[in-house]
């Protein structure tokens, strides 16, 4: 089996973790960076001690107890309807890997978090994309959705608030692709990472309709990517035994220290949500008067929720150059042709809670630079081209 290079983990690993990283990171797609001891800050002494008590033993495969039920609570759910798994990222893993049968097809946003569309594949499955398009504002749009679906249809993915573009997907929206699905015995599996950080117009989470698969994570809008927890609610309860059965082959468990801690994130997700929301809030309202500065150059869809914007460079020219050319500078963007989108990139705004001015200053100056060239680039066309009429 050949896996196609994951283009967009390959960029973010060669410069964050390069020896001389750039300074200013507008490309993750997580929340602000929570540390260890920041975390256990927020505990009272007892609960201090009773996390370092922690055995450095197997877990659970459905996941701790404890860390199930603060799930459930949090998602309005039974603490039996959920399974802890290694990130999303896993979840999606199992999710595809159980579909997987021949002549099979699931439906996927396009563009998409590459493995979305890349693990079904491996797995044999068809893949059909639903467009999600700039000049409709990245909207998602039910009825094209409706119509790529048939008798061999096994699931329907959808992702709001999406990753790259903002895009999100209104509560009658969803509950129209939810009933659609259920009614033709199509899983409808709802990746809510981002969930619930929203720029305007909120979406309550797929968990309340009754036959959604909803995808979870600590990772985005909890803000603690490292702590690779993520897990699905599901009231299915065949399909949620297979979970608990696929990922005792695959991951066997979390690791007990994460999961202690993300059950510590969960108690005290009020405060982690409000400062992921704060500086993503903060940040957007840069971006709006950063694009507004830079019509000619630049356009862009506002995110109406998520951590990550999807502009695109007006010229048509080819994203990664310029990309690699502001990393030059300090500042740490995503090429679109990690999407297959050359001419787009991603800019997370939800990660730098301090420095985020500061980076979209050195973008603006690569910009004036990048205009000055291109002019002189017409100049001299002009002027060669005089030449030769004379
Ligand atoms: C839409 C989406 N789903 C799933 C994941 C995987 O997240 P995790 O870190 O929980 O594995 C990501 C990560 O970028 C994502 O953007």
């Amino acid at each position: 089996m050949r896996i196609p290079v994951f283009l967009l983990d390959e960029w973010l690993n060669q410069y964050h973790f390069s020896p001389n990283p750039p300074e200013f990171d507008l490309a993750s797609s997580t929340g602000p960076h929570w540390t260890t001891r920041e975390m256990l800050g927020l505990l009272s002494a007892e609960e201090r001690e009773r996390f370092l008590d922690t055995e450095l033993v197997y877990a659970d495969a459905a996941g701790a107890a404890g860390l199930r039920a603060a799930i459930a609570e949090m998602q309005g759910v039974g603490a039996e309807e959920v399974q802890v798994l290694t990130g999303a990222a896993e979840a999606l893993l199992i999710l595809f890997l159980l579909a997987a049968e021949p002549g099979a097809n699931v439906l996927l946003p396009a563009p998409q978090f590459p493995p979305t569309a890349v693990l079904p594949s491996l797995f044999g499955l068809e893949t059909r994309f639903y467009q999600l398009r700039r000049e409709d504002g990245f909207r998602i749009d039910p009825d094209e959705i409706k119509r790529l679906a048939d008798d061999r249809t096994k699931m329907l993915v959808v992702n709001s608030p999406h990753n790259p573009t903002g895009a999100t997907l209104s509560d009658e929206e969803l509950r129209e692709l939810h009933d659609f699905a259920a009614g033709r015995g199509i899983q409808f599996v709802s990746d809510e990472v981002y969930h619930p950080i929203y720029h305007g117009r909120e979406t309550n989470t797929a968990a309340r309709l009754p036959h959604a698969t909803v995808v979870g994570s600590f990772s985005k809008s909890l803000s603690a990517s490292g702590l690779r927890v993520g897990w699905v609610v599901e009231r299915d309860r065949p399909r949620l035994r297979q979970y608990t059965n696929a990922r005792q082959y695959l991951t066997i468990s979390n690791t007990p220290l994460g999961e202690a801690l993300a059950l510590v994130a969960l108690r005290h997700r009020e405060t982690i949500f409000a400062r992921a929301q704060k500086v993503a809030t903060n940040n957007l309202n840069l971006l709006e008067r950063f694009f507004a500065g830079h019509v000619g150059q630049l356009d862009w869809v506002r995110p109406g929720g998520g951590m990550t914007a999807f502009p695109w460079l007006r010229d048509g020219g080819d994203a990664r150059e310029f990309c690699r050319a502001v990393a030059e500078r300090g500042v740490l963007l995503v090429p679109g042709d990690c999407y297959d989108m050359p001419e787009h990139f991603r800019l997370g705004f939800g990660v730098a809670e301090k420095g985020f001015a500061e980076g979209l200053e050195i973008i603006a100056g690569h910009l004036q630079t990048r205009r000055g060239v291109a002019a002189g680039v017409t100049a001299t066309a002009v002027s060669t081209s005089g030449a030769a009429h004379e």
